[in-house]
């Protein structure tokens, strides 16, 4: 299986940092933050690895990553022109993913304690459709949050809710097949002018091709200062 790790965007919850260096290259313990999202895809058996950033960071991954092999991965890079949005990004995959082929896609700023291989090979059994990964948290306003109907399937995502209906959140980890890329050209710009992942996301829930499972481990967004810095304090402990 490949992945695509989105490590673009303008990380305004972390300025001023974000001002000099992307947010994804911010050290997190002893390495960048990136670094512990492309460990989590190589212990779960995916080496092909497209990123895909902004024309101002690039240059900074690829010297600090070059082709990958140092981490016993192989990486590609893509490069996003402006602002459109996490779902904008995501078509540049378009290239490297073959017709009816199944991938994974990662936020960079995602760091999962747990080992993903299971959930993987839950999806590459999964006739079709797409997959996420739910996790509890304390501050549910912050992110995508599922409404579920009565059966336990998801109905659709609320991105950020100011009442959320539960305290499940949708993680940056997403597994499409190919079809996502049509799937793209069906949604339209969000007010803030932006193709948004839980716009897409809600297009399979709506079809009822929207599966989950709920991780067991922690997990993390490490795009605020508060996340950041207990992200910082973990990996600081852990032997790497
Ligand atoms: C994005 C998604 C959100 C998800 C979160 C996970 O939010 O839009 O649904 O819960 O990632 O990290 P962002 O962090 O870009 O605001």
């Amino acid at each position: 299986m490949k992945a695509v790790i989105l490590a673009g965007g303008t990380g305004s919850r972390l300025m001023p940092l974000t001002s000099y260096i992307n947010k994804h290259m911010l050290p997190v313990g002893r390495h960048p933050m990136i670094q512990y999202g492309i460990e989590t895809l190589r212990k779960a058996g995916i080496q092909d690895i497209l990123i895909i950033t902004n024309r101002q960071s690039a240059g900074m991954f690829i010297q600090y990553f070059g082709s990958g092999a140092e981490l016993s991965v192989s990486l590609v890079y893509r490069i996003q022109e402006g602002a459109g949005g996490i779902a904008d990004a995501l078509q540049l995959a378009r290239p490297f993913i073959a017709e009816g082929e199944k991938f994974l896609v990662l936020l960079g700023d995602n760091l999962f304690e747990e080992d993903l291989t299971p959930y993987i090979e839950e999806y590459q059994q999964q006739k079709g459709g797409a997959m996420v990964l739910l996790k509890e948290v304390d501050d549910p306003h912050r992110y995508g949050i599922p409404v579920f109907h009565p059966d336990g399937a998801i109905k659709h995502i609320e991105e950020k809710p100011e009442k959320p209906e539960s305290n499940l959140s949708v993680t940056g980890l997403y597994m499409y097949s190919s079809d996502v890329f049509q799937r793209i050209e069906n949604i339209s710009p969000s007010s803030r002018g932006e193709l948004e992942i839980t716009d897409l996301n809600n297009l399979y829930a709506a079809a009822g091709l929207l599966t989950y499972r709920t991780l067991s481990g922690w997990w993390m967004d490490a795009g605020t200062f508060e996340s950041l810095k207990e992200a910082s304090a973990r990996y600081w402990d852990i032997e790497y």
